[in-house]
């Protein structure tokens, strides 16, 4: 299973294959399963018709490692009208945003600003930004930017990686700033030396990690699951004391028939719906969670193509 799975990151990162794999009829309908569409109309719609069933949403347009901090300030500019259709539409929609898709490995100070004007925006609306965790080379920059953001927000959040062996003192240097956590497993390739390799020691992590932010945050902090695994959200509500103490976010097409129950037996949900263009990568970290289901779905749409 893992080399499996570490095939489908190298083809994740691989330049000819991203330049042509998207191209592909097949591929692009493969992809369609984790995507209602790629642009932000096919977002909202999708939205809308998820709020008709109490499920609320998050967006996030696709896209990392800008090359020019003009790019980046499109991006930012994009969100901060993303944020106005949402409020337009009364929908109960977040928004998360990578750091590097607003410049951070180009220039951390500008992209700071570009994340202050959207985390000001998330406040007008009494919205939220969260910013995802990309790999390991971004996760000190991350940490300082949502450190000088939550500094003068109430609604930001930060994404956390319970596969990274580091991520039980990155918790205990947050906790004093009550954080909004979503805490996942981690999706990229990473050296074998900072990460857990074993499932289910990555799981054991991820229960502990859970709690410890639980007993940790204070009255503003929220701590969401990011997780499909549903046995895991059970242990740690289980030993949490009840459903009601996180919320629990899943990816859209991914269980999501488990996160509308979830919803209807109390537990806070949402479900993370991902546009645009430059959905390559993020398609393959999606099969790379399930490599050999996912794999085979993907060749069956091979066969059928027509
Ligand atoms: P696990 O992989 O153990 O899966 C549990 C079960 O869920 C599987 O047995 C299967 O049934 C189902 N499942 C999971 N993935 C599936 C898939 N792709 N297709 C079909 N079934 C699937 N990562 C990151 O590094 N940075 C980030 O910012 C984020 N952000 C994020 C937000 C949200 C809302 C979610 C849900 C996830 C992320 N992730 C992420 C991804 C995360 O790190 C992880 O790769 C995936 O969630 C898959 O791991 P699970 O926790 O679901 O468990």
């Amino acid at each position: 299973m893992g080399v499996a799975r570490n095939a489908v990151l190298w083809a994740a990162d691989n330049r000819w294959l991203r330049a042509h794999l998207p191209r592909r009829r097949w591929v692009r309908r493969s992809v369609a399963r984790f995507m209602p569409g790629e642009t932000v109309q096919d977002a909202l719609e999708a939205a809308a018709a998820l709020a008709e069933r109490d499920l609320p949403t998050m967006f996030t347009e696709l896209g990392e490692n800008v090359v020019t901090m003009s790019e980046a300030r499109s991006v930012a500019e994009h969100y901060l009208h993303v944020f106005d259709r949402i409020a337009e539409r009364g929908l109960d929609t977040e928004i998360s945003v990578k750091p590097t898709h607003l410049g951070m490995d180009l220039d951390p100070e500008a992209t700071l600003v570009n994340l202050e004007e959207l985390a000001a925006k998330a406040d007008e609306h009494g919205n939220w930004l969260w910013l995802d965790m990309e790999s390991h080379p971004y996760v000190d920059d991350t940490l300082g930017l949502y450190r000088k953001l939550r500094a003068g927000h109430g609604h930001v959040g930060i994404c956390l990686q319970a596969y990274l062996k580091r991520t039980h003192a990155d918790i205990e240097s947050l906790l004093p700033l009550d954080p909004t956590i979503r805490l996942v497993k981690g999706a990229y390739k990473e050296p074998e030396d900072i990460v857990f390799r074993s499932p289910d020691v990555i799981d054991e992590a991820y229960r502990r990690l859970a709690l410890r932010i639980l007993q940790g945050k204070g009255e503003v902090g929220r701590l969401a699951l990011g997780t499909h695994d549903v046995d895991l959200i059970e242990r740690i509500a289980y030993d949490a004391g009840g459903h009601d103490r996180f919320e629990v976010h899943m990816l859209y097409g991914i269980r999501q028939p488990d996160l509308l129950r979830m919803g209807a037996e109390s537990h806070t949900i949402r479900s993370l719906i991902a546009y645009g263009t430059f959905w390559y990568p993020w398609y393959l970290r999606r099969i790379a969670e399930k490599p050999v289901e996912n794999t085979l779905l993907a060749l069956r749409n091979l066969v059928t193509r027509g």
